[in-house]
């Protein structure tokens, strides 16, 4: 589950990210928008007028699992499961138990993203992982919200680790060892998973160190 509290941190493209570079590594990956009423994971990989059937679907029992399933690669075992613009669904917690049993025995890797802020999506959807990847940038809003958000994801107990994202390269250089550190350890009091850099400030020639970065993460996965 990819979560973060406050909205707009890059649950979304980390989503995205991952997933692409997970399936890079050969790993077999499906990707959730569980964001109902204001998906985006689809706009990442330019789907939006190829969506015929999305989550809520899924899970209603409009159609199959196979149905919505969108492949991404041609190669590669990456698929979505769009989100749905139906901002009133509300999740059934059993619909998507059964949903996610019926992915587990096709994929390795399954990740949620999930909408900002705590919602009864968030509860509901917080039973049924096996971990939280809970996303922040270095602003003192997403800090804060991330801290809240942890502090109800370890209520129900699920592993959780920290994904600092849109960190700037001064951040990179000088703060990584130690601000970064201090944040997870005494701020958080969690593991942190990885930095992930502020995309525009590498361009083309950044590609290398971002692809880096991503590797790093994702090998922890
Ligand atoms: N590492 C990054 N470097 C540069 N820009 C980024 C990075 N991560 C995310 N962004 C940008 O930040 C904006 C918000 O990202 P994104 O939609 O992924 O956030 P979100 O947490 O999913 O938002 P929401 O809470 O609304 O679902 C987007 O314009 C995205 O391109
Ligand atoms: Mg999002």
């Amino acid at each position: 589950m990819i979560a973060s509290g406050k909205g707009g941190v890059g649950k979304t493209t980390a989503t995205a990210f991952l997933g692409t570079e997970l399936s890079r590594m050969d790993k077999s990956v499906v990707m959730i928008d569980t964001d109902f009423g204001l998906r985006n994971l689809d706009l990442h990989f330019s789907l939006d007028q190829k969506i015929v059937y999305n989550i809520v679907d899924v899970l209603e029992g409009t159609c199959s699992l196979r149905q919505a399933l969108i492949p991404l690669e041609p190669s590669r075992k990456l698929y979505i499961l769009p989100g749905s613009k139906d901002y009133r669904y509300c999740l059934s917690q059993s619909a998507l138990v059964h949903v996610l049993q019926e992915l587990t025995k096709d994929f390795d890797d399954i990740l949620i993203d999930t909408p900002a802020g705590i919602s009864d999506t968030h509860l509901k959807i917080l039973p049924c992982v096996t971990e939280v990847l809970l996303v922040t940038t270095l602003t003192d809003a997403s800090i804060r919200d991330a801290i809240t958000m942890g502090s109800v994801i370890k209520k129900y107990g699920v592993p959780t680790r920290i994904l600092f994202n849109r960190i700037s390269k001064t951040a990179m250089a000088h703060m990584e060892n130690r601000h970064l550190l201090y944040l997870s350890q005494d701020v958080f009091q969690m593991e942190s998973i990885g930095v992930f850099p502020y995309i525009g400030e590498y361009g083309m020639h950044g590609a290398k160190k971002i692809q880096r970065s991503l590797q790093q993460i994702c090998t922890q996965i």
